[in-house]
């Protein structure tokens, strides 16, 4: 069914056996039973009904990261889907052109869930960006990254207390894929689809492009040749493969090994351009309050606290008033995570809105930080400001880190807009 004012989808979220790494069959949690989900196009200020049907024999539900959405389709933790049913959810796309994606948020099973599985694009463009002249079509390419642990009889194994032992890097569902390239400009969507690790990611010293953050596009381009991007980051690189002869191979390489490589193929007539000037952003209103979010492990009860408390839904820890703008300042506090001297990175993730980092420990955002903002990763010890519109929809919204293991284990939040 579509009629012109609206584009609807029909998903089915079910197990299913696919294939991850090559002649091998690996049981995992799909929609429509697609590893990586299947890409949701949908355009600003053009509604997207997405119908999720369950078959998981077990209760889930479905948030789309990054979407300015009403709460009742938001992915409320508590608000599931029970096995057998289905349920519509509404997203208004009342926001600028950006990667977002879908992914399960229910309550305490949402990290094991994505990790098997429960992820996918969902990709809404604007017409002022088509203007731009980007690369585009068959150009600009969408590459989820993540990373697994295999067994040898090739199952998923999922252990939440182990994170950081899941070898197997991902692109696009598939362990270090080839891609066929022309030599000319291509845009890659980078999203971070992991439950927990840290991507840093280099091209072998060629230089990228950042057009695009979470939000959409930065107000300029900025140039690099390493990209760091958390659990549930988007980062929009353009990468100009014309400089290298047909024949080559670039390799996108993580600190811990490849994750892809890119293979020149052929010539090709290029009219796409990069602009100096990618969009003008939103004023920013005066903030009229400030809150502290204390980010911190306590091993020793197996908990993920925000404030010394673990998430409880039925308490409220920001009571917002509908239009108010405010700076969060989080803090990273582990430094010295149950006495063993190491620390760990976290990341902060804010339904509803998208927000502007306003200092990392005083100093100006990393470059690619100019533009909006969902995520943010923070280092041990760091302090990141970030400031937010709370406008639109009245309603309970969640933040949270987002490696899932941690909002899991309860370092998550919630809001509510009065
Ligand atoms: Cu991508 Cu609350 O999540
Ligand atoms: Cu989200
Ligand atoms: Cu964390």
């Amino acid at each position: 069914i579509s009629s012109s004012k609206l584009d609807v989808y029909q998903l089915t979220m079910r197990p299913a056996n696919v294939e991850i790494l090559p002649g091998v069959s690996t049981r995992a949690l799909t929609y429509n039973g697609a590893f990586v989900g299947p890409t949701i196009r949908a355009r600003s200020g053009r509604r997207t009904i997405v119908t999720f049907g369950n078959r998981l024999g077990e209760a889930a539900n479905v948030h789309l990261h990054g979407g300015k959405v009403p709460a009742s389709s938001d992915g409320y933790p508590m608000d599931v889907i029970h096995p057998g049913l289905a349920r519509m959810y509404d997203y208004p796309n009342d926001q600028p052109g950006a990667t977002l994606w879908y992914h399960d948020h229910s309550h305490h099973t949402e990290a094991e869930h994505v990790y098997r599985g429960l992820h996918g694009f969902y990709l809404l463009q604007s017409d002022d960006e088509q203007r731009l002249g980007l690369p585009s079509g068959q150009y600009d390419v969408p590459i989820m990254l993540r990373d697994a642990l295999f067994d040898d009889s090739g199952a998923l194994v999922f252990d939440p207390t182990d994170p950081f032992n899941r070898p197997t890097l991902l692109a696009n569902g598939r362990p270090q894929p080839y891609f066929p390239v022309a030599a000319r400009k291509y845009r890659l969507r980078l999203l971070n689809g992991s439950t927990h690790r840290v991507f840093e990611l280099d091209l072998g010293g060629v230089e990228m492009t950042q057009i695009a953050s979470d939000g959409g596009l930065l107000p300029e381009p900025v140039t690099t040749t390493n990209l760091t991007i958390s659990s549930g980051e988007r980062v929009e690189v353009v990468v100009d493969f014309s400089a290298h002869p047909v024949g080559s191979q670039l390799v996108l390489n993580d600190v811990s090994g490849p994750v892809l490589r890119f293979d020149v193929v052929q010539k090709a007539v290029d009219r796409s351009s990069v602009p100096d000037r990618l969009r003008a952003l939103p004023p920013v209103p005066q903030a009229t309050n400030t809150r502290q979010m204390t980010l911190s492990l306590d091993p020793v009860n197996i908990q993920a606290l925000i404030n010394g408390r673990p998430f409880d839904h039925t308490r409220v820890d920001a009571q917002i008033r509908r239009g108010t703008t405010e700076i969060w300042r989080i803090t990273n506090s582990d430094t010295d995570v149950g006495g063993s001297g190491f620390g760990l990175p976290h990341n902060f993730h804010m339904h509803l809105v998208q927000f502007r980092v306003l200092d990392r420990d005083g100093r100006p955002p990393l470059p690619g930080e100019s533009g909006l903002k969902d995520t943010v990763l923070i280092q041990p010890g760091e302090s990141v400001r970030v400031q937010a519109t709370f406008g639109d929809y009245l309603g309970r919204y969640l933040y949270h880190c987002h490696m899932l293991e941690h909002s899991a284990l309860g370092m998550m939040g919630q809001f509510e807009i009065v």
